[in-house]
Formats: structure tokens, C-alpha cells, sequence
């Protein structure tokens, strides 16, 4: 845990770079960023040097290649240092990976997990196929509640499992209200912060436990590498290296390296993404065509308060909902846009448009628009060319809705 005066922007151009991971022995000076270490065996001078390597519990220590070599150490020592208030950090082959193993790190059967109903799809699908199985029961709540009480009616909860924003809809959860109420209640609390990042959001130091990233979306941020972490307190660091090891998750050291290299521009990468996606969705609300912008950012999404109290920045994805019109006239303006590709992920440097469909993936509350929604990733293009595109796109959008 380090108590670090250094602001984020300084931390992202110097973690993950210690000396041992730089220089050679007996050599003075050394190269910038650790290199790539690729390994499956370590070779000791002798047996008592293997026996003592086999006996160490800390993570940082050449052992065998799946408990990784210093590209990976010094990937996830970085992501620790962007978390005030955090023991450690486990890496992972992907954001799921990660969400399902910090899940496996705190529950066993019989638990009860309240997962909030705005929660990434694939984390709701490993709750009904796998944790239902295994004997936990998910039970979903509304991302807009602050208190949780009523859900300790039939029993306690073990664990409490944010993601803020919202998947496709962008609600904005009051996370410092529901840490407290999860701390008065002996409950264990995780975040999705694929969205915000700990530049923008903190997790640990507003009291979460566990702080979950899909590290694929902007920590790599140049969409050519799949990842996932789990940056924990020191009341949970254990656990959640104890289960990512007996499950055998690692990464290559190539794709640390390359999401190390993408950490040290997340500044200002993730600062166009902001300033281009407000200009955006500022731009959207104007338009006769759109119903609603949800984008935390705006004045009138109705988490904006909140994002504004808690978060020190906006990311550049967000959705919108289209006034009228069906599946054709919402597929006319993605279908023929220039500048943004039509693609699941998001958090690389290029735009991206996607059709959503919230009601799907939601039970605990109802999804209701007045049509049919877009999420768009705005990347690092020109925003006054991904506007006219988009501008395009609605001509065509009211061309065929109008038609209908
Ligand atoms: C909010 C959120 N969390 C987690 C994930 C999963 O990440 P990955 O695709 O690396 O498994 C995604 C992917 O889209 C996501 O949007």
C-alpha cells in the first residue's frame, strides 16, 4: 500500500518501472520499460534455491511461467499504484476472466450476491450459469437504490457487485452510499471500473473492496489485446491471488508489455476521449431525431449529479435513443457511417457504433424508450468528422423511419 503524493498523470509515465526490472546486475544505468521476459521454465543453481523459490508466497518471484515473469509483475504493480489504498493486483486472459475469478475469490455455496441489474451481460450469464450451480443465489437490484436493506429480509449477503456506469445504459450508482451500507453489513463489495478506470474513478479509496478492469477496452486502448485485472484491499489481496493461481490465470508477456505500453498514454488518450465524446453527445441532444443522450457528462442524465460528486473525468462511450423508428431505420444510420466501425469492445482509438438492446438484459428493472438505442464509442478521429457522419446517419434514419 503506498501513501503516494505524485498525481495520476505523473504516477502513469513512472510505475511498473522498478530498477530490478530495468537493469542488469552490476551494470549501472538501464533501459525505460521492463522488456518482454517470456518464460515457461526457471532454472535454479541448485535445489535448495528451487525449494525456496517453491515456498515463497509472494507473486513477484521467479518460480514457473504461469505465476509470470517481471513484464506481467510490472504491469499489475502499476495498476496497484493507480489504486490508493491497494494490496495487489492479479492479471488475467480477459475482463471476464477477471470478473468470474474476483467472484469465485468471495463467494461458496450457499451465499447470496446482489448484482446490480445494469451489470456488463456476460457477468449477469456467469451468475445464472455458473454461480447458480455452485450454489449462490444472484438476486438484482435497481443501480439507482441506496439502500439495500430490504434484501437482508431473508438472510445475510455476502457480496455486493457494482458497475458505474452502467452497461448500454449509463446509470450512475451512489457507490459511496452502497460502501457504507455494505461495510455496516459485513459485505464484501466489487466493481466493474471498466468505464471510468482508476484515473477517472478511484475504486478503493470510495471504499470498494475489489476493483474489476477490462483492461482489452482502455487500459490497452489500441484494440489488439484481450485482458482483465483484479486490484484488491489487503483485507482481500489473498484470496484473490489464491483463487486466480488454482485457476491457472495468467497473460502472456507480450500482451503485458503492450498494455503496459498503452498504460502510459492512458492520460491522455482517455482526456480526447472525454472532450470528443461531450462535444458529441452535447451535439446529439440538439437533434430532432434523438430522443435521449445517456452520457453521464450531460447536464440532464439523471446520474449526472452523482458523476459529478465522485468522478474526476468521462470516458468516451454512451449511448443514445433514436425518436422512433425501427430496426431498419436505426440500421440505415449505423450501416452506412464512415468513421465509426460496427463492432462489439470499445476503449481503442477508433470510433465504434453498436445497436443495444437493454431489455434483454435486464430484471430487476424495466427498460423503456421511445426507440431504439445506439451505443457509440467515440475514438481519437476529429469529433467535427464524426459528427457530420453522424449527422448523415440520421438523414437516413428519418428517410426510413418516415417511410414506415
Ligand atoms: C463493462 C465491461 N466489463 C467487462 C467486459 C469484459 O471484458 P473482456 O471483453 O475483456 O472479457 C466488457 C467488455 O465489453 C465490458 O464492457
Amino acid at each position: 500500500m503506498s501513501d503516494d503524493a505524485r498525481k495520476p498523470l505523473t504516477k502513469l509515465a513512472q510505475i511498473g518501472r522498478k530498477p530490478e526490472w530495468t537493469q542488469m546486475p552490476g551494470q549501472p544505468g538501464g533501459i525505460v520499460s521492463p522488456p518482454v521476459w517470456r518464460a515457461s521454465t526457471i532454472l535454479y543453481d541448485d535445489v535448495a534455491h528451487l525449494r525456496r523459490a517453491a515456498g515463497s508466497s509472494t507473486h513477484e518471484r521467479l518460480f514457473y511461467g504461469r505465476k509470470g515473469t517481471p513484464t506481467a509483475w510490472s504491469l499489475a504493480d502499476a495498476l496497484t499504484e493507480m489504486e490508493p489504498g491497494a494490496e495487489g493486483t492479479m492479471l488475467y486472459p480477459s475482463g471476464v476472466a477477471a470478473i468470474a475469478c474476483a467472484l469465485m475469490a468471495v463467494l461458496k455455496p450457499g451465499d447470496r450476491l446482489l448484482m446490480v441489474d445494469s451489470a456488463y451481460d456476460p457477468t449477469r450469464n456467469f451468475c445464472s450459469q455458473l454461480l447458480d450451480s455452485y450454489g449462490v443465489e444472484t438476486i438484482y437490484y435497481d443501480p439507482n437504490t441506496v439502500s439495500l436493506d430490504v434484501y437482508l429480509a431473508d438472510g445475510p449477503i455476502r457480496a455486493l457487485f457494482l458497475e458505474s456506469p452502467g452497461s448500454l445504459t449509463f446509470e450512475v450508482q451512489d457507490i459511496p452510499a452502497l460502501t457504507a451500507w455494505a461495510k455496516a453489513n459485513g459485505v464484501v463489495t466489487l466493481l466493474d471500473n471498466t468505464w471510468a478506470t482508476p484515473l477517472y474513478f478511484p475504486a478503493l479509496s470510495h471504499g470498494i473492496d475489489i476493483s474489476i478492469l477490462a483492461c482489452t477496452k482502455y487500459i490497452v486502448g489500441h484494440s489488439d489485446v484481450m485482458m482483465g485485472s483484479v486490484t484488491a484491499n489487503a483485507d482481500w489481496f489473498a484470496k484473490v491471488r489464491q483463487t486466480a493461481y488454482l485457476f491457472g490465470q495468467m497473460v502472456s508477456p507480450d500482451d503485458a508489455w503492450l498494455a503496459s505500453r498503452g498504460l502510459r498514454t492512458l492520460g491522455i488518450r482517455l482526456k480526447q476521449h472525454q472532450d470528443s465524446a461531450i462535444a458529441i453527445a452535447r451535439w446529439l441532444t440538439d437533434q430532432p431525431d434523438v430522443a435521449r443522450v445517456l452520457h453521464p457528462a450531460l447536464p440532464d442524465c439523471p446520474g449526472h449529479a452523482l458523476w459529478q460528486r465522485d468522478f474526476s473525468g468521462s470516458s468516451g462511450l454512451f449511448s443514445f435513443i433514436l425518436k422512433g423508428g425501427g430496426e431498419a431505420a436505426r440500421a440505415a444510420l449505423i450501416d452506412g457511417l464512415a468513421h465509426f466501425g460496427i463492432g462489439y469492445s470499445w476503449g481503442g482509438f477508433e470510433s465504434l457504433a453498436l445497436p443495444v438492446d437493454p431489455a434483454g438484459y435486464r430484471s430487476a428493472t424495466t427498460w423503456e424508450a421511445d426507440g431504439p438505442a445506439i451505443r457509440l464509442h467515440i475514438g481519437l478521429e476529429d469529433p467535427a468528422d464524426l459528427i457530420a457522419d453522424l449527422d448523415a446517419g440520421l438523414a437516413r434514419f428519418r428517410t426510413v423511419r418516415d417511410a414506415e
